[in-house]
């Protein structure tokens, strides 16, 4: 114990001041001896002020007199005790901490609605759109905090059952930036982490100029959607064809493909999966891997989401000839032809 070790170290720094020495030496040693003691408990302290909430836990958990709690999986597992409820009947139900880390129009939406349809699990959207939650590391570990102790609400919050708690993050809310901090957070509470990118770029590139457009343009009778229920507002939505910038297309898949890269070896020492939208679209058992990576009971997972631009790509870009002739030859050509059968 780190504390321990203080107290410990302080002692002896005291003790060894020799008995006999002139006044003014034994002041001198007395005073060195406490401004390293002092300097040393400030050390730990800060070293120890990430387990504390563990420790914690795990302490309140003896008190609710809980039987047969997994250890083996520590520090995965978590027993927390949320300050404003009760766990009630679930109190001794083991919890998973998550956190999907993605980039917009990435399928994280799709995705995080498919993780809550799990009776178990509390996935609590974009937190880190707020920006006063992402303003400096304080607030972000201190949001986290919140979101894995279960006291903060959103309509996916499951409370008392939840087996995995979590949310979506995307790369520009901080994470990027803090990397460093959340990462020996991360490590330190046991979060696992859920990567979850696109293959093709070039599609989420469309997808995000027609959601920006949207933004003012309002398509579905004056009102903006970033994702939709019926296949008529998908229509609607995908009806709006981007203009591509070919000037910089190349140079801003780069710096995409290099954001996602960036990210996956940041994060590489955390317990991780990562997964590709396409390839969960392809083979919905890939599911069945995520619920297995958040130690959930397995269960069928809905989404009442419908897909906004469907079917081939030269269908949705307004200068698809001008996109065509650039990607081809280069290590992009391969986002031209990339379909869906759905
Ligand atoms: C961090 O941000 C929060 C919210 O914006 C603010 O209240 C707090 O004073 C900031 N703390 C530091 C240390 O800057
Ligand atoms: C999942 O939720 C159900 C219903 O709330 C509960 O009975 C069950 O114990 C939970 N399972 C886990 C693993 O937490
Ligand atoms: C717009 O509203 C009308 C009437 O409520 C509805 O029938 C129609 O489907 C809506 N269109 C879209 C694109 O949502
Ligand atoms: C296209 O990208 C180039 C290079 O970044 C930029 O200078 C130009 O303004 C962009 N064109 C449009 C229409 O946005
Ligand atoms: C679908 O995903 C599962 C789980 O990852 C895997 O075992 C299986 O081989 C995949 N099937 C296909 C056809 O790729």
């Amino acid at each position: 114990m780190p504390e321990e070790i203080c107290i410990f170290t302080k002692g002896t720094l005291i003790i060894k001041a020799p008995k006999k020495s002139p006044a003014s030496l034994r002041m001198l040693v007395l005073v060195f001896a406490m401004v390293c003691g002092g300097y040393i408990c400030l050390v730990c302290l800060k070293q120890t002020n990430i387990h504390t909430n563990t420790k914690l836990l795990n302490v309140e958990v003896h008190q609710n007199h809980c039987h047969n709690i997994d250890r083996s999986q520590t520090p995965f597992v978590h027993y927390p005790n949320p300050t404003s409820f009760g766990r009630d009947e679930c109190a001794c139900n083991p919890v998973r901490l998550f956190a999907i880390l993605s980039m917009q129009r990435s399928g994280s939406g799709w995705f995080e609605t498919l993780l809550n349809s799990h009776i178990n699990v509390s996935s609590n959207g974009e937190i880190f759109s707020v920006k006063d939650r992402r303003s400096n590391v304080s607030s972000i570990l201190s949001t986290l905090d919140r979101v894995y102790n279960l006291d903060l609400f959103t309509s996916a919050s499951k409370n008392h059952c939840s087996a995995a708690v979590g949310f979506k993050w995307m790369l520009n809310q901080g994470l990027m930036e803090y990397h460093k901090d959340i990462v020996e957070y991360f490590n330190n509470r046991g979060v696992s982490v859920i990567f979850l990118f696109r293959r093709n770029l070039l599609r989420r590139m469309v997808s995000v100029l027609a959601n920006s457009y949207d933004r003012y343009a309002k398509l579905l009778n004056g009102t903006h959607k970033s994702h939709v229920h019926s296949h008529e507002e998908a229509d609607a939505l995908s009806r709006y064809k981007p203009v591509i910038n070919s000037t910089s297309l190349v140079m801003d898949l780069k710096l995409m493909e290099k954001m996602v890269l960036q990210a996956l070896e940041y994060f590489s020492s955390t317990r991780h999966i990562v997964l590709y939208y396409e390839d969960l679209i392809r083979n919905r058992t890939k599911m069945v891997d995520v619920q297995e990576f958040l130690g959930l009971p397995e269960m069928e997972l809905t989404s009442r989401q419908v897909k906004i631009h469907k079917g081939s790509l030269s269908e949705h870009i307004k200068n698809w000839d001008v996109v065509d002739k650039i990607l081809r030859g280069t290590i992009y050509e391969g986002f031209l032809h990339t379909d869906y059968n759905n």
